[in-house]
């Protein structure tokens, strides 16, 4: 449970994407986060109240007038119940608003009131997104601080297609979620490999590695959570890429190779995660190799693939190397033994046994300080701590 304890206020503005901020309430409640819903007028016409006090279990509001609050301050008294006002979907009448200070309605109102971070979702036709109007007011709400979550780009319900839509629900969480985690690495660059590669031996068939791609991809995560930007080089997984994470698709070895050494220089933490096949066929076979039809079983040749984290680290102006060591035994001795082989400040030990492909690990740290345990837990959690101990070694370098 993501957001475990937090209490969000959900504001709702009149949009068809209005429908969406259901499914949103939906994700935010199964996180385990308490949210109260606040519409405006408008967005009633589109959802009514019944369904958000159906899915937050507490009563909806939406005019300022309601006869429900003794003392007529609904506006302080629902702001100062929420550590962080979300308005999804923000339209652009609403954003026009609050860059202005405007305060005629409920939400508006509160929003003017409030003492906690605001984080809006804006949704809305292209050309009004693009109106320099509404470009200024959302300069303006940057500059003062408000969260702009968004928008996306793609089909709009007016049936046109351009930048404007709504994030996705679970987008909207994941940035959420990533606003209450500590800015460990605010605008560092990180770049990561991750999943395993794929060595061709014919068009059909080839070489790999087993790897879900799970750690490296919550390491990705982690790291945009805190304010990273970040580029996942990944090989074939069957995993989403996670929200605000750049990512770069390919299969073999080499082609891991060449995107990482293309962009290595722009970033200052290098996390090698992926399980890169050692070796690859010498020659790839152009057409699929038919059974039995030589007489002794084909044999192929292997030849060495580059070794990335090694190339990397013996870079002239290394970035942070960061390295991993999968093991079924000997874990202490073969991960430090990598470690100094690889001449990079960290290498991140697991057992095979302990997480391979689940969702939860358990990882021994290795650095110039000693071993640092971390107890078991998921995936996500661990990558949050690996992040801060990174952060630790890169203020240390500086
Ligand atoms: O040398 P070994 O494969 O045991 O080291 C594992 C570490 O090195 C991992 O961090 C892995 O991502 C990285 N590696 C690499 N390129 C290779 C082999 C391993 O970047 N060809």
């Amino acid at each position: 449970m993501e957001l475990a304890g937090k209490r969000i206020l959900l504001g709702i503005t009149g949009g068809i994407a209005a429908y969406k901020g259901a499914e949103l309430l939906r994700l935010l409640t199964r996180e385990g986060a308490s949210v109260q819903v606040v519409m405006s007028a408008a967005a009633t016409r589109f959802v009514t109240p019944v369904t958000f006090q159906a899915l937050s279990g507490q009563p909806v509001f939406s005019d300022q007038w309601d006869p429900r609050v003794a003392n007529n301050m609904a506006h302080i008294d629902l702001s100062r119940a929420a550590d962080v006002v979300l308005v999804a979907p923000a339209s652009a009448d609403f954003i026009a608003k609050v860059a202005n200070g405007l305060a005629d309605d409920l939400l508006t109102t509160l929003v003017l009131a409030r003492d906690c971070p605001l984080l809006l979702a804006p949704a809305m036709n292209r050309q009004m997104w693009e109106n320099p109007a509404t470009m200024r007011n959302v300069a303006t709400l940057r500059a003062d601080g408000v969260a702009i979550l968004g928008p996306g780009c793609g089909d709009q319900a007016c049936g046109e297609s351009g930048l404007g839509r709504m994030l996705e629900a679970e987008e909207i969480l994941d940035e959420l979620v990533a606003h209450f985690q500590p800015r460990l690495l605010p605008d560092v660059g990180v770049l990561l490999t991750a999943g395993p590669t794929f060595e061709a031996i014919d068009p059909v068939r080839g070489i790999t590695n087993l790897s879900s791609g799970r750690m490296g991809y919550a390491l990705a995560r982690a790291a945009r959570e805190a304010g990273a930007r970040v580029t996942l080089v990944s090989g074939p997984v069957s995993l989403p890429c996670p929200t605000g994470v750049s990512r770069i698709d390919v299969t073999s070895a080499r082609d891991m190779h060449a995107e990482v050494m293309a962009r290595v220089a722009a970033h200052a933490v290098f996390i090698a995660v992926a399980a890169v096949a050692d070796y690859r066929p010498a020659r790839t076979i152009a057409q699929k190799i038919k059974k039995g039809a030589q007489a002794a079983p084909p044999a192929i040749e292997l030849v060495l693939n580059p070794d990335i984290l090694a190339e990397v680290a013996a870079l002239p102006k290394p970035p942070l190397c960061v390295g991993f060591a999968a093991e079924s035994e000997n874990l202490a001795a073969y991960a430090e033994h990598k470690r100094r082989s690889k001449g990079i400040p960290l290498i991140v030990g697991n057992l095979i046994q302990d997480g391979f492909g689940g969702d939860d690990n358990r990882l021994i740290l290795f650095d110039d300080t000693g071993e640092h345990p971390l107890a078991p837990a998921a995936k996500i959690v661990l990558a949050r701590q690996l992040v801060a101990h990174i952060a630790g070694l890169l203020e240390k370098r500086r």
